[in-house]
Order: C-alpha cells, then structure tokens, then sequence
C-alpha cells in the first residue's frame, strides 16, 4: 500500500502546449515512444505470468490491456510504473532504460497509478490521502492544498467526503478518491505533472452511472485538461474498453495475443477475441479457478 506514494501523478499537455511553453520533451522531437517494453518476463514462484511481452505506448495513446482474471495485467502495470522488477527484459521510459525500480532512481517523466485496490491510507481522511504527496513533498500552504484537493475531488464528485476516513466511504468512492489522489500534483511545479497515467479498473465496482463519469473524466483529462494525455488502462469492463481505449491488446498465457483498434474488435476474427468479448466458455481460452 505504501507504494503508491513512489509514484507521482499523472498529466501531459498537448504537443502545441508543451511547443508552447518552450518544453523540450525529447520523445516529442523523436517520436520516441513514452514506455517501451522489451522481451518482459515475469515468474512468480513455479508460476511464469509473462513471457517475453513487448509493448509500447506511444504519446497520446489510450491502450487498454484486457485479458482474464489472473493473466498478468496488474502485473504488467506494476512493471511499468517501475514498482515491480520484471526478471528478464527491458522497460525504456521515453528512450531511456531504467535500473532498478523507481524508488532507487526517479525516471525522466512522472507516471501515476490509480491501483485496483485503491489502496488508501485507513488512518487518514480523505483530505489527507488525495493531498498525501503534497503534504509530505512541497512547501504549499495547508489552505492551498485543501483548496487543489477540494478542486480534485469536485472532479469525481466527492468533495463532500473531504473530512471522511477511508472506512466510511463504499468501495466505488474509494476508487473515485484514488483516482483524485493519483491525478493531484503541485501546479506550481511542472515537473511533477505525471505525464502517463496507469489505471487498474478504475471502473470496477462502481455502478453503470459512476463508470461513465469516471470514463469521461479520464477523455476529458486527456484531451482537454493535459493530464493523463497518454495511459494504459487494465478494464474488464465493456463499457470502460469502448469508451477509453483507442487501442487495445489481449494478454493471455504470459502473451499479448491481439492488438487492434476499439473498432476491431466486432470484425477480428481472433477466436480469443470473439471467444473474450462475448464472453463465452467456448474456445481457446480457458480459465481454471
Ligand atoms: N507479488 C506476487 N507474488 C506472487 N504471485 C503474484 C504476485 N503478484 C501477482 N502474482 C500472481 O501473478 C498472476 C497474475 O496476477 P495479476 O494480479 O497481474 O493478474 P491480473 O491479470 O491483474 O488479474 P485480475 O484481472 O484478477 O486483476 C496471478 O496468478 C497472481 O497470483
Ligand atoms: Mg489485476
């Protein structure tokens, strides 16, 4: 649970605002792309979860990985947020390698993570969990970080719990003040703004209505806000893959198996994908419990 706190949180600004403000982000000059997996694998015990995985996310991309319960998503964002050490492979964050994990060596673009469990202090309120880093990491004064958690939480429709604790709250509010915390940075430091955002099932609990607030905030904070311009987002939820993804990839057995567009998904022929998204017992992918 402390780990959240290695990772920022998330934002980008558009490429004619980053030109504007005199940026220079070397992935935009060279079409790098924001995170590069090479050759990823992962094993838990006797258990290989990922085998050899390459993925890239490029700037301004929505990528959704979907995959059954069990297949090594979480496991995938973990890595790329740098809180997890894959055993074989590479993760290049805008061209540059990373060693190590995140807490030895700061990478050069923040990268935020709403995490599955919303993984909340118990003993803070809801203030203190979304306004942690700010606390604890810049000078700004009480009054001023209230009033960004304040603005923060209004985003999903919580401000009203800002004095609550964790425990009081249901299990779709907590997700929701997880997902403010991990979109709250110091404005008056650039370099905090997160520029890729991880979401892992932002959406999961939460009822029908929810979920679309939450799906059109994190369009709205991409396309408009400059955060979170560029993320990978792990979902089971339909909804939540129409609605967020551009582009989506299917892990299963240690493998992305599929890679498309949202729209290909109803033409693909992949019988995973037929099999994946209309949910059948029928086909290649079993799933034992
Ligand atoms: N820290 C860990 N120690 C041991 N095993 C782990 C660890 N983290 C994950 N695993 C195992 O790795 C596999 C993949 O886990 P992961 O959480 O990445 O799956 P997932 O695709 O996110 O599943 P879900 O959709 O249920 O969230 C599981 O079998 C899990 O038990
Ligand atoms: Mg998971």
């Amino acid at each position: 649970m402390n780990n959240q706190h290695h990772v920022e949180m998330s934002n980008l600004a558009p490429r004619e605002d980053l030109a504007a403000n005199g940026s220079t982000n070397s992935a935009l000059l060279t079409n790098e792309p924001l995170i590069k997996l090479k050759g990823i694998s992962k094993t838990f015990g006797q258990h290989p979860v990922l085998d050899n995985i390459d993925l890239d996310l490029k700037k301004g991309e929505a990528l959704a990985i979907v995959g059954p319960s069990g297949t090594g998503k979480s496991t995938i964002l973990r890595i790329i947020a740098g809180l997890l050490a894959p055993d074989t492979g590479e993760v290049y964050i805008q061209g540059q390698q990373r060693k190590g994990l995140v807490e030895d060596v700061a990478d050069p673009i923040v990268i935020g993570m709403v995490f599955q469990q919303a993984a909340l202090f118990d003993s803070l309120t809801v203030e203190e969990n979304v306004g942690f880093t700010l606390y604890h990491n810049s000078n700004l004064p009480r009054t001023r970080i209230r009033e960004i958690v304040h603005q923060r939480l209004e985003m999903v429709g919580l401000e009203h719990a800002i004095n609550s604790y964790p425990a009081e709250l249901s299990g779709g509010m907590r997700k929701r003040v997880s997902f403010a915390r991990a979109i709250t940075y110091n404005p008056d430091d650039p370099k905090e703004k997160p520029e890729i955002l991880l979401y892992d099932e932002p959406t999961a609990g939460l009822d029908p209505i929810a979920s679309t607030v939450i799906e059109d905030l994190i369009r709205q904070l991409q396309c408009t806000e400059g955060i979170c311009g560029s993320y990978a987002i792990v979902t089971h939820q339909h909804s939540t893959i129409r609605r967020t993804a551009d582009r989506i990839a299917l892990l299963y057995h240690g493998k992305l198996q599929w890679e498309g567009s949202e729209s290909e998904i109803d033409t693909s022929d992949n019988p995973m994908v037929r099999q994946f998204f209309s949910g059948s017992v029928d086909g290649p992918i079993h799933v034992v419990d």
